[in-house]
């Protein structure tokens, strides 16, 4: 078992741990009475998740003495709005869940992010636990404690830092989420390797046959690097006001391209273009040089990941981008495998 601690020194109190084992699903029960967080637990999920898992995590968990409900919603990013929210709390209220009680959130981002947001508000907020099923939640989404929903306005504004109790990263799940979810995480992971940690991409660089087919010692390698670099980012800024920018490599560009896509293109698939566009840009600055921005592109290549769009942002259109900050726009840019800086744009 890898278990990886978030410390968080702001309040040290609301520092927690994240374990990655296949089958670890098998000891939540051991560690919730352990953890003693709530009196009953409300498992949250989606629709999807729900059926494959949800039902026989609820069973696993009343036969084990735990008292939970399970509520789910329509599966996708549509379901990540108040409305969502708001149904939630009214079946949670008539369950008679209470301060008392606590989430536990099942799923990919979208049930993390939405489940997270309502634990923070639940009664004031409750705790809750992160029990990831996809590739994308296991490495980013259930780390940090960002949480929050959607609005008609754009994606993630309405929101909280509200940190979870603990993370439990069981890449079993990971044997029924479709390839194309596969290689939405790897594009998060591959960021990690160019931002953080050459070791992490080299070992993609070798392995990618492995790891396209689940090869359990090498995908929980690369989850516990990525997840270590994300943890130790988190630590050292856990509101995002300076190291945790770095996180965004590819995402200036990527946010734009997915937002052109109408969102119909996979966040990681927009970043992996993101990515190819930055480079570019560290190239032009002679940050970076052609040949790594070449490696970092055929790997993005090689898993399958987009690497071009036929309409690059401009600019301008990055300027409606919330990364601005007046008259300046930041990228994230690498300067070698392994290393990248903040790069301010004048506009
Ligand atoms: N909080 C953060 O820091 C953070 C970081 C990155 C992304 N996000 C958010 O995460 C969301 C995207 O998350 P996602 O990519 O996991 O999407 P998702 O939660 O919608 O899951 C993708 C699809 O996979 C299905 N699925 C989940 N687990 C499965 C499994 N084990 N087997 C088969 N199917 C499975 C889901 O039902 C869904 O259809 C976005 O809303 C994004 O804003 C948040
Ligand atoms: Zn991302």
């Amino acid at each position: 078992m890898i278990e990886i601690k978030v410390n968080l020194k702001s309040e040290p109190k609301k520092s927690y741990k994240i374990v990655i084992e296949n089958g670890i699903t098998n000891r939540i029960p051991k560690d919730l009475k352990k953890m003693k967080l709530g009196n009953k637990y409300a498992i949250i999920t989606d629709s999807k998740v729900c059926k494959l898992y949800g039902f026989s995590f609820a069973r696993f968990l009343r036969n084990n003495n735990i008292e939970c409900e399970i509520f789910s919603f329509p599966e996708g990013e549509k379901s990540k709005n108040l409305k969502t929210i708001e149904t939630l709390t009214t079946k949670m209220i008539e369950k008679k869940f209470d301060r008392k009680d606590a989430i536990i959130t099942l799923g990919g981002g979208v049930a993390g992010d939405a489940a997270g947001f309502l634990s923070s508000i639940y009664m004031r907020g409750i705790p809750y636990i992160h029990l990831p099923t996809t590739l994308l939640s296991m490495v980013d989404s259930a780390i940090g404690g960002k949480t929050g929903v959607d609005l008609p306005d754009g994606k993630n504004l309405l929101g909280t830092f509200h940190q979870p109790k603990a993370v439990f990263i069981d890449p079993n799940y990971l044997k029924t989420l479709p390839k194309t979810q596969i290689r939405n995480g790897l594009a998060e992971i591959i960021k990690c390797g160019v931002i953080k940690d050459k070791n992490l991409f080299e070992t993609i660089e070798k392995n990618l046959s492995k790891i396209l087919f689940l090869e359990p010692k090498i995908m929980n390698k690369i989850i516990e690097q990525s997840v270590t670099i994300k943890a130790q980012v988190v630590e050292k800024d856990e509101k995002e006001n300076g190291e945790r920018m770095i996180l965004n490599y590819g995402h200036t560009y990527g946010h734009i391209i997915e937002k052109l896509s109408g969102y119909k293109l996979l966040h990681g698939y927009a970043i992996s273009i993101g990515m190819v566009l930055a480079n570019r840009l560290a190239v032009e600055k002679k940050l970076l040089n052609k040949k790594t921005a070449d490696r970092i592109r055929n790997l993005l290549s090689k898993v399958e990941l987009p690497i071009a769009t036929m309409k690059i942002p401009t600019l301008k259109d990055l300027v409606s981008d919330k990364k601005k900050h007046g008259d300046t726009i930041n990228f994230i840019l690498p300067t070698q495998i392994g290393k990248a800086i903040i790069f301010t744009e004048k506009l």
